[in-house]
């Protein structure tokens, strides 16, 4: 007996007012069906089917890289209809688990719960509490507290919508059961639509056991209707990776000013400040601090790394005990050395920079292996560019570049070398030597400054 895992995700999702269809709108930077099929995947399922329908070629497109077994649903005709488009894809033995393409923070731990309470002949709902619960399809008992059907809001009457346990949706059943019933579902109802719902009461009218499973956490079930749920969900989803975090030792100082968008590793006794962005594969070494407003995204950062405010940095390799910043920006396949120092207004870009080397001041290096104890002077620039082709420039250990140098690449600058401030370097220089290459300074002794004319 295999569990099979059924999403839904047909729906038009109208009210998002977005060209992206709606399971496809990022929630930490993952599309929401890619989370959902990775809670699903947690439970090990034999197979997980994706309910398309509306913009579905473009939903299977950005989401090719899911294992996941597609079925279009021409019409939406209901989530009845939905499930039934399945079934022929999944043997009788098997459970089936319904979950849903815009219901995106929903937990393997509650759906395990959920496997393990279910009636094994029966359904099992997830159901919640909820304050308003004005949209939702209500959860009907008898007297003795069983659950009888499920009424839509839009059916409902007066004293029903005062229910405010609702149906999630969420639901597990054996497939002999959906296939007995589902073929049997009309549309006489106030949407004309084949409702899911509707097995509940054809069940309990057969005596089959049908329970619920209260959720307490509101946001796991929530699903996504327009931007201003997804912004709830979005911030309730950051402070559980931030308490996530905190747990581990990490000093977040503000939880509400924190944003993960893919993948964080954080080792403890980190400090991160206000106003930071995480973006695909961000791994942080142990007692790293960074600073306020950066944004780092698939960057590699070792340990007793500083990094100051407000830098920008992507694609690249911070060994331990680096300085980077404040405003720095590091551009991709860059990989700082152990103890190197980039400082403020300088852009990396393709850069080797060697253990302890220094780049501190207003500086452009691209495409370029710097060796290390390299020194590199305020405003110095690699001419890399030539305006068809780009070239490399290689700097090697110990090297002294003043301030306000260029090198026209492509140019080797032997060991401890010095290039004299104010250099135009054009040629390779050897090791140990000192290149200087700029006009050489004149007195002229008749000058007199020009003198203002009278106006008269
Ligand atoms: C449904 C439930 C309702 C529950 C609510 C929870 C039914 C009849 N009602 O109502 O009891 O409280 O969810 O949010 O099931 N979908 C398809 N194909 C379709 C129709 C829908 O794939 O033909 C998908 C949608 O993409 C969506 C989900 O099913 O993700 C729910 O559909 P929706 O029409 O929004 O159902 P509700 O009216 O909200
Ligand atoms: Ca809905």
């Amino acid at each position: 007996m295999g569990l099979h895992i059924v999403i839904l995700a047909a729906g038009k999702g109208t009210r998002m007012h977005s060209n992206l269809p709606k399971v496809l709108q990022p929630l930490g930077g993952i599309p929401l069906l890619e989370h959902v099929v990775n809670a699903a995947k947690e439970l090990n399922p034999k197979k997980i089917h994706v309910v398309y329908g509306d913009s579905g070629e473009l939903v299977k497109e950005k989401l090719a890289h899911l294992k996941v077994n597609w079925i279009e649903q021409k019409k939406q005709l209901g989530t009845g209809h939905a499930v039934l488009q399945v079934l022929p894809y999944i043997p009788d033995n098997s459970q089936v688990l319904i979950l849903y393409g815009d219901v995106p923070l929903i937990s393997a731990l509650l759906l395990e719960e959920l496997i393990t309470d279910a009636p094994s002949k029966g359904i099992g709902l997830i159901t919640a509490e909820l304050t308003d619960p004005s949209g939702f399809g209500r959860i009907v008992r008898d007297p003795f507290g069983n659950l009888t059907e499920i009424v839509e809001h839009k059916d409902a009457t007066k004293t029903e919508l005062q229910i405010k346990e609702i149906n999630t949706g969420i639901l597990i059943a054996s497939a002999k059961l959906l296939k007995k019933y589902l073929p049997k579902l009309n549309q006489h109802n106030a949407q004309g639509e084949y409702y899911l719902t509707d097995i509940i009461s054809m069940s309990t009218s057969d005596n089959i056991q049908v329970t619920g499973l209260v959720a307490f956490n509101p946001e796991e079930i929530l699903g996504v209707n327009d931007k201003i749920q997804l912004a709830h969900l979005e911030r309730y989803y950051q402070n559980k990776i931030a308490q996530n975090f905190m747990r581990q030792g990490v000093t977040i100082i503000d939880p509400t000013r924190f944003d993960v968008r893919g993948n964080l590793q954080i080792a403890a006794d980190v400090s991160i400040d206000i106003n930071n962005i995480f973006e695909g594969n961000v791994s942080v070494g142990s007692n790293t601090t960074i600073g306020p407003n950066n944004y780092l995204k698939n960057v590699t950062i070792g340990n007793n790394v500083i990094i100051r405010a407000n830098c920008v940095l992507e694609d690249c390799i911070i060994e331990d005990d680096c300085i980077v910043g404040p405003f720095a920006r590091i551009r991709p396949t860059s990989h700082l050395k152990a103890g190197a120092h980039v400082g403020n207004f300088v852009e990396l870009k393709n850069c080797i920079l060697g253990k302890k080397s220094k780049a501190n001041h207003l500086t452009y290096l691209g495409d370029v292996i710097i060796g290390n104890d390299v020194n590199i002077g305020a405003g110095t620039i690699t001419c890399n560019y030539d305006g068809a082709n780009k070239h490399r420039t290689i700097i090697e250990d110990g090297v002294f570049v003043g301030s306000d140098v260029q090198f026209i690449a492509p140019v080797k600058i032997g060991k401890n070398a010095t290039i004299g401030a104010g250099s135009t370097i054009v040629s390779d220089v050897p090791k140990g030597k000192l290149a200087i290459a700029r006009a050489k300074q004149v007195h002229i002794d008749s000058w007199q400054r020009p003198k203002k004319k009278s106006s008269k």
